[in-house]
């Protein structure tokens, strides 16, 4: 925890931290980066504070948040029962990209109702990143905070994003680059027996298995004809305004749709990795990191979606993505993105 042992050097390297935290005090919202993407903070314990995260994205409210922790004791005055393996999990995985799902601590509990959306389940996260970690402790707070980008659109994995989707909305940004991993925290579900998934994310399944055993999926998110756990996985996310396609097929294949719809007048859109890309010809074709590294693409995939938008294709084509490791949250997030729509080779 090196900003938290460091916290009066940072300070003075951030002078935006100490005015960010006063701003959090005073019930106002702030964007922050994280280790994963930029979160949208909120004092976690004011319902005017998290009503206004809920207005600057449009987000609906039946939809819970994540509270953002800097110290493990602040745990203990959010949630209760909290099983053994949580204190594995933590300890390997705290401070990172790792989400734990919890009972709500039953008496006394600060937090607001609108944090939870009513659920008796409270889900927290301590992040992996220096400013995040100093803005949360400085601010002496729990700190309520999604993604900080308009609800449906990708998360933002920099300040400018931030800025596109909520100018004029929030009282500030803390602009700390761009994120490393690229895509939001794992979410698993630790109040019964075995750790369940509700969300891929950061810390993949196998890491998750080598610390506590059996993990499990929800399998809404392999069915879709399932309620998720998780209420934020019902509804379309991350979509660039175009509609997109994934395809399950080689270039060629893909290259033929391309040629037929640009015959139809439209503008294309290929999203592929840098192995491929020499394979394309189409209005704009964007990488999105390599095949052999799916972390370059996990980290890249939210900023190419936002960048069709920019281009302003009709519709774009997306290459498929193997389901290994942190290929389970690309393909979570980047099926969720085209709405389900993908297209086979025959
Ligand atoms: O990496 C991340 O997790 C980022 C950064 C900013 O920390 N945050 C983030 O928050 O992705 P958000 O609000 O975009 O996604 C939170 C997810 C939603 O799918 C929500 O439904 C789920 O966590 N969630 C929150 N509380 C829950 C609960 N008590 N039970 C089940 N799911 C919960
Ligand atoms: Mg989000």
């Amino acid at each position: 925890l090196w900003a938290v042992d460091n916290l009066a050097v940072y300070k003075q390297s951030y002078p935006q931290l100490i005015e960010a935290a006063k701003l959090l005090r005073e019930n106002e919202v702030v964007a922050f980066p994280t280790e994963t993407v930029y979160g949208l903070g909120a004092n976690a314990t004011s319902d005017s504070a998290v009503n206004k995260i809920f207005e600057a994205k449009g987000r609906p409210s039946d939809n819970p948040l994540i509270v953002h922790i800097a110290d493990k004791k602040q745990l203990n005055e959010i949630a209760e029962d909290i099983p053994n393996v949580v204190d594995k999990l933590i300890e390997h995985f705290w401070p990172g990209p790792l989400t734990l799902v919890l009972n709500q601590k039953s008496v006394g509990q600060t937090l607001s109702k609108k944090v939870t959306a009513e659920l008796s389940t409270v889900a927290v996260r301590m992040p992996d990143h220096p400013i995040a970690l100093a803005l949360i402790k400085e601010s002496g707070l729990p700190i309520a905070a999604p993604s900080a980008n308009t609800s449906g659109k990708p998360s933002p994995t920099m300040a400018k994003h931030v800025q596109n989707d909520l100018y004029g909305k929030i009282a500030g940004i803390i602009d700390g680059g761009p994120t490393g991993v690229g895509l939001e925290s794992t979410v698993l579900d630790c109040t019964g027996e075995i750790p369940v998934i509700l969300r891929p994310g950061g810390v993949t399944k196998e890491q998750l298995e080598q610390v506590c055993g059996k993990v499990e999926i929800d399998q809404a998110l392999v069915k879709q004809d399932e309620a998720p756990k998780s209420p934020g996985m019902k509804y379309t996310h991350y979509a660039p305004n175009a509609p997109l396609y994934i395809v399950k097929g080689t270039a060629e294949y893909i290259q033929k749709l391309v040629f037929s719809k640009q015959q139809e007048g439209l503008t294309v859109g290929v999203l592929t990795t840098v192995e491929n890309e020499s394979y394309f010809s189409a209005d704009v074709v964007y990488t999105c990191g390599s095949i052999h590294d799916l972390q370059s693409v996990a980290n890249q995939l939210y900023e190419t979606l936002r960048k069709f938008d920019e281009a302003g294709v009709d519709l774009i084509y997306s290459e498929s993505f193997p389901e290994d490791g942190i290929g389970q949250a690309i393909m979570n997030r980047l099926l969720k993105a085209a709405g389900h729509q993908v297209i086979y080779e025959e």
